[in-house]
């Protein structure tokens, strides 16, 4: 039925409803996705939605009712597809939940993708034209999620970017176990400048405390770099960051005020 389908080998399972299978055969096939899957961290399964379709000509886009532009993707094939997915779900299982890739959907955040790993099986369905039968939403979708406030043209693009996201926390997956948490946006601030060899490149130093080998220094050096960052392009995540005395202290020295996370609500 599709190109690009693992054999389910205890990991987490990603079961991807799209238009265009094709479309994943890149990006899954290299790094850390392709590793993942040949440790039988993850699966992905791939089903093409045309595939369910039970018309001669496999239609899965109709003229919306009330008229206007452009076209609206069928409920029936989609339902028979998720049906199909969800066919060998044993009834003690947990029931995956059915998300639907969508502009109106929950922002995705680094928040939502440690929510999500914390999955055994995600189903993806990917919209494509210019929206979906609002029965697929209201009686088989239980999650609704957008990558961010622009328009793509389906959620195929959005759906590798989940699977990416969610797949590279999974323990195994990365080489270095605790890189996850070091990453932008895991702890709630942006990750510090990082280099590497040569010391000196065209006249330009690694900063010196990187190459003292004191530890305790240059872990406070990275903090003040993460923090002097956040404040510089988001200050907006320092308001729900986790800060300590410290922190707090040296961001003062840049100029920041807050708001903090444990800031009393007015009542
Ligand atoms: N489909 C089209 N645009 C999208 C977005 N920003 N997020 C998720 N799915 C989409």
């Amino acid at each position: 039925m599709s190109r690009l389908c693992d054999k389910g080998r205890g990991g987490m399972r990603f079961d991807i409803l799209t238009l265009f299978p094709g479309m994943f055969e890149g990006p899954f096939g290299d790094s850390i996705i392709k590793r993942a899957r040949e440790a039988g961290i993850i699966s992905i399964h791939i089903h093409n939605i045309r595939d369910f379709a039970t018309d001669k000509h496999h239609i899965t886009d109709d003229y919306p009712y009330g008229g206007g532009g452009g076209m609206v993707m069928k409920p029936e094939p989609i339902f028979a597809c998720v049906e199909h997915v969800l066919a060998d779900v044993l009834p003690e299982e947990e029931a995956p939940p059915i998300i639907l890739l969508t502009p109106q959907g929950r922002l995705f955040t680094q928040q939502v993708a440690m929510e999500l790993a914390q999955r055994r099986r995600l189903v993806l369905i990917c919209g494509r034209y210019e929206g979906v039968d609002e029965r697929v939403r209201e009686h088989l979708v239980t999650d609704e999620i957008s990558i961010g406030d622009y328009v793509l043209s389906g959620g195929e693009i959005p759906a590798m970017v989940v699977v990416d996201a969610v797949t590279r926390l999974l323990p195994g997956a990365l080489g270095y176990a605790m890189a996850p948490l070091e990453d932008s946006h895991a702890m709630g601030l942006l990750e510090g400048p990082q280099y590497t060899r040569p010391a000196e490149f065209r006249g330009w130093r690694v900063p010196d405390v990187l190459l003292s080998g004191n530890h305790a220094e240059v872990a406070r050096w990275r903090r003040q770099q993460s923090l002097r960052r956040t404040l510089e392009r988001r200050p907006d995540l320092l308001a729900s960051a986790t800060l300590t005395q410290e922190d707090r202290e040296f961001l003062a020295s840049l100029g920041y005020r807050g708001p903090f996370s444990d800031d009393k609500r007015e009542e």
